[in-house]
């Protein structure tokens, strides 16, 4: 029996999100949104691509969650853009508002699912889904680490020409400006970068990962990112559905891992079918672990504002 992954938000990267899981067959989709007409137009074409991808796997759109009921998957892309002269808090306020309702109807209509949450600010909206559904910490977690980490991977593969194939790498902390990109642990096949270049250009490289998000935005104006963040997304359902028991960086409740406690932040995690099997420790040196710190920071300052929310 196929899969059944709900897609909150038929935007840009929930309608990305449920093109790809029906290109690889991963799942029959439930693209909900709260503008009628969206989803459903959405899904019917959608669902008119399927001869071509070779899967029977069904879509369907819809404004109620009743359709979403018994998910095994939960997928939440809804949440606002910023908008001109709207700050950085008014944002979060307004996220946190959308991403409590819809966690509120997923949970109920399907109180085994798995949450994956994309909406920003992403490590808070997650702590946000975790807090309303109250489902085991392992059952909910976020996407930001599998897009910052693809991203990173691009830039090396162009900086020194050579294939992606054999470049691997892990960016950790906050799905933000802040995020941690790992060059002791970037590697092309098995050589760490920090010793095949100088560090000015090692530093260039993780500079560009980290504002990698706002550079497309630049382009768009009116809109940020969705190909590559969905690409990522389904990299996590991926490995969920068919059990890979993957190592991927992933938005995590902390729980002591790292000194940290209480919050969610990017680390690497294994992910199956149970979600997130295993939290991963890195050795981190001094200075990767004083960045991480800042970033888990600013992590902590968004969660204090929130507080009042929930
Ligand atoms: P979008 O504006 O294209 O789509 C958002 C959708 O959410 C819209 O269709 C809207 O109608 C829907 N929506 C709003 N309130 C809703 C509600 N209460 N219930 C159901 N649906 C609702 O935006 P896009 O580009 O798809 O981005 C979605 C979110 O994902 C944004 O918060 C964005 O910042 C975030 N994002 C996160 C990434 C990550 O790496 N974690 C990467 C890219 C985007
Ligand atoms: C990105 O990194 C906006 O979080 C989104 O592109």
């Amino acid at each position: 029996m196929n899969k059944k992954i709900t897609i909150v938000g038929a935007g840009n990267v929930g309608a990305s999100v449920a093109q790809r899981i029906l290109e690889k067959g991963l799942g029959d989709v439930i693209l909900v949104d709260v503008v009628e007409g969206i989803p459903q137009g959405k899904a019917l074409d959608l669902q008119q691509s399927t001869p071509l991808y070779g899967y029977d796997c069904s879509v369907i759109g819809t404004n109620d969650y009743k359709e979403t009921a018994d998910s095994d998957i939960a997928i939440i892309t809804a949440g606002l853009p910023r908008k001109p002269g709207m700050s950085r808090d008014e944002l979060l306020r307004a996220n946190a508002e959308i991403v409590k309702l819809v966690t509120r109807e997923v949970a109920s209509k399907s109180p085994q699912t798995l949450i994956i949450v994309v909406t920003n600010p992403l490590d808070l909206m997650t702590y946000v889904a975790s807090e309303i559904s109250g489902f085991p910490k392992k059952r909910v977690l976020g996407m930001g680490g599998v897009l910052d980490s693809a991203r990173f991977i691009s830039f090396i593969a162009e900086e020194f020409n050579v294939s992606i194939e054999k470049i691997n790498t892990m960016v950790i902390g906050n799905h933000g400006d802040l995020m941690v990109p790992l060059p002791r642990y970037t590697t092309i096949a098995g050589t760490p970068i920090t010793e095949l270049i100088p560090k000015e250009r090692i530093e260039r490289l993780v500079e560009r990962t980290r504002k990698a998000g706002a550079e497309i935005v630049g382009f768009l104006k009116t809109g940020s990112a969705y190909y590559a963040p969905a690409a990522a997304t389904v990299e996590m359902v991926d490995a969920i559905v068919n059990n890979r028991k993957k190592t991927l960086p992933c938005s995590t409740y902390l729980n002591g891992e790292y000194g940290i406690d209480g919050i969610y932040a990017g680390v690497p995690v294994v992910l199956g079918t149970a979600g997130v099997e295993k939290v991963v420790e890195l050795d981190l040196t001094e200075e990767e672990k004083n960045s991480f710190l800042k970033s888990i920071e600013a992590v902590r300052e968004g969660v204090k504002l929130l507080k009042g929310l929930l």
